[in-house]
């Protein structure tokens, strides 16, 4: 693992909490609430830019609102996402990451395992961190037809494993498990010494990892199944703004 791998680590402490922000208030909320690590996803691309995935999320955008999280959160950790098509290979990998990083952006995420070995040796090389990310992979739910649970097979099951396994030896500092069997995602954080940070996948990770609306409450159109909702942030939005219109009327 690089140096600037191991310099987050000491910032981050099991049960690592980790949420997405896109924006400056909401990653300025998210850091003086305590959270440990930020992510600046490209799930922006649905939460935010109201398309059907995240497919089409470009790096420029990317690159603008890390600058606003960044701009909001100096304690948290700031992980950047690198949108599908900016990591067909090591060098382009290299290249997308810098952006990010030139962006404010103290790590960078991208999605997949076996396939990606090469790109996270790469970063790793260039003293870049870098968050995988196994079990469902929402920039490629277009060719697996939606999302569905990960590891339910034996096979699938180690699959995973060798996986995280094998990105953590490339010189992934995280793994994000997305909506792993919770079994599977406990075998794969004992069976790894980078913290494990799920989402969907059970209790028995290192740290948990939520979509920032989903837990505020602020993109009532589309809750997936394992969210918890803990505010109402649409609903006292709707209501500010009916009380104002009234008021005019
Ligand atoms: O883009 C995103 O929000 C993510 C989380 C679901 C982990 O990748």
């Amino acid at each position: 693992m690089n140096l600037a791998s191991s310099r987050l680590l000491q910032r981050l402490t099991a049960p690592v909490s980790a949420i997405t922000a896109y924006d400056y208030p909401g990653a300025r909320i998210a850091d003086e609430s305590g959270i440990q690590l930020i992510l600046v996803g490209d799930s922006l691309g649905m939460v935010v830019a109201g398309n059907p995935d995240t497919t089409s999320v470009t790096l420029e955008q990317m690159a603008y609102h890390t600058e606003m999280v960044v701009r909001g959160a100096p304690n948290a950790v700031v992980v950047s996402d690198l949108p599908i098509q900016t990591y067909r290979s090591p060098g382009e990998t290299l290249e997308s990451a810098r952006v990010l990083m030139d962006a404010g952006a103290e790590a960078v995420k991208l999605e997949g395992g076996f396939g990606q070995l090469e790109k996270v040796a790469i970063l790793s090389a260039n003293d870049i961190p870098l968050m995988g990310h196994l079990g469902m992979l929402p920039q490629r739910v277009q060719q697996e037809g939606g999302y569905r649970k990960k590891g339910k097979t034996d096979e699938e099951a180690d699959q995973l494993v060798k996986a995280a396994v094998a990105l953590e030896s490339a010189g992934a500092f995280s793994v994000v498990l997305e909506s792993v069997v919770p079994e599977v995602a406990g075998r794969i954080t004992d069976a790894i010494g980078i913290p494990t940070i799920g989402i969907g996948s059970g209790q028995d990770c290192s740290g948990q990892i939520r979509v920032l609306h989903d837990v505020i409450g602020s993109f009532p159109w589309f809750v997936p199944p394992f969210a918890k909702v803990y505010g109402n942030v649409a609903g006292e939005m709707q209501r500010a703004l009916e009380a104002y219109a009234e008021e005019l009327e």
